[in-house]
């Protein structure tokens, strides 16, 4: 029996599928450096997060139009309902389009329409979170609050991504302070590749609500008090972590270590068209008891941003 699970950590680009990609490279007539889906596939091989990021944002080429952010967004609920999913909150990168000419709020639009399209289809709550590419400089990022200001009341929180080795939290500080004074919530990833001194950073300065992967933050005893006795969400994501070389194997994922420690961690699918799996997948690669698949369930929806009395009332039909 599949548990009903809120999935934290999802970059709707990371969710373009080969057959979704050569299709909308047809449909907007764009030019892909791909003959077939396998083609495609055999480049999926990455040897850290860099490696992938310059695939995802090549492939993100062929969203144009509204309708191809519906659609992909779409599919991912179809996917994720699959998988016993309920309730998302999903990022998307706004300036991995806006920066080849797509607007703002055709890319908006589009994301919305998808997941009224999932609710609609599968009665799946969600929220979307407004990701800053942290390879870019803060002005660029403070450009892109401008733009999504009309649309604050549609957006759950911020958040940032991309290339973390040499951008550290800190050099966003101001958008977080600007998105926490407009009510938005905060994330950020942080010990993904980068050091624990980089989720301290996205704790004391940009004033996180969860952090997303975290693995890292085990080299810090200090750091892991911290985030226990804080009870700090860390959306992680195992599949990932294999991909982009994080960990060696599955065999001995920090996951199940951060369960014993104490730590809310979370089971997330990162870009699971490019990692070899949905949440489901996910759960699936560890080698979990029932009593973790049921604390990871809880700890999905005690992590997500749900209005504190609909959190109740997911936990309690997780319990029954
Ligand atoms: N963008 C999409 N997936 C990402 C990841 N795993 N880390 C950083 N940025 C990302
Ligand atoms: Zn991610």
């Amino acid at each position: 029996m599949t548990l009903p699970l809120a999935e934290l950590h999802l970059h709707l680009e990371g969710s373009l599928e080969p057959e979704m990609l050569f299709a909308l490279a047809q449909r907007n007539k764009v030019a892909i450096p791909f003959a077939s889906v396998e083609d495609v596939r055999a480049a999926y091989r990455f040897s850290n997060l860099q490696d992938f990021l310059d695939i995802y944002y090549q492939g993100a080429n062929v969203l144009l139009a509204e309708e191809d952010f519906h659609d992909l967004t779409a599919a991912y609920m179809d996917r994720a309902a699959a998988d016993g999913v309920t309730h998302v909150e999903v990022f998307f990168d706004p300036q991995t389009h806006t920066d080849r000419g797509v607007s703002f709020d055709t890319v908006i639009k589009g994301v919305l329409g998808g997941l009224e399209t999932g609710k609609a289809r599968h009665g799946i709550s969600s929220g979307l979170i407004l990701c800053l590419l942290r390879h870019l400089d803060e002005d660029a990022g403070l450009k892109t609050l401008k733009q999504a200001e009309p649309w604050f009341d549609r957006l759950l929180g911020i958040g940032l991504d991309s290339s973390e080795v040499g951008h550290p939290p800190s050099k966003f500080a101001r958008a977080f302070a600007l998105a926490g004074e407009a009510g938005l919530k905060r994330v950020a990833h942080a010990g993904e590749e980068g050091p624990p001194e980089y989720v301290w950073e996205a704790l004391d300065i940009l004033k996180v609500d969860r952090i997303d992967h975290g693995n890292r933050a085990l080299e810090d005893p200090r750091l892991v008090d911290r985030l226990r006795e804080e009870q700090m969400t860390l959306t992680v994501c195992p599949l990932s972590n294999l991909s982009l070389c994080v960990v060696k194997s599955l065999d001995n994922h920090p996951l199940q270590r951060m369960l014993k420690l104490g730590l809310r961690a979370t089971i997330n699918s990162d870009d699971p068209a490019y990692f070899g799996g949905y949440v489901g997948a996910n759960i699936a690669a560890l080698a979990l008891t029932g009593d973790e698949k049921k604390t990871l369930a809880r700890n999905s929806f005690l992590g997500s941003f749900l209005p504190e009395a609909e959190k109740q009332k997911r936990l309690a039909a997780l319990d029954a």
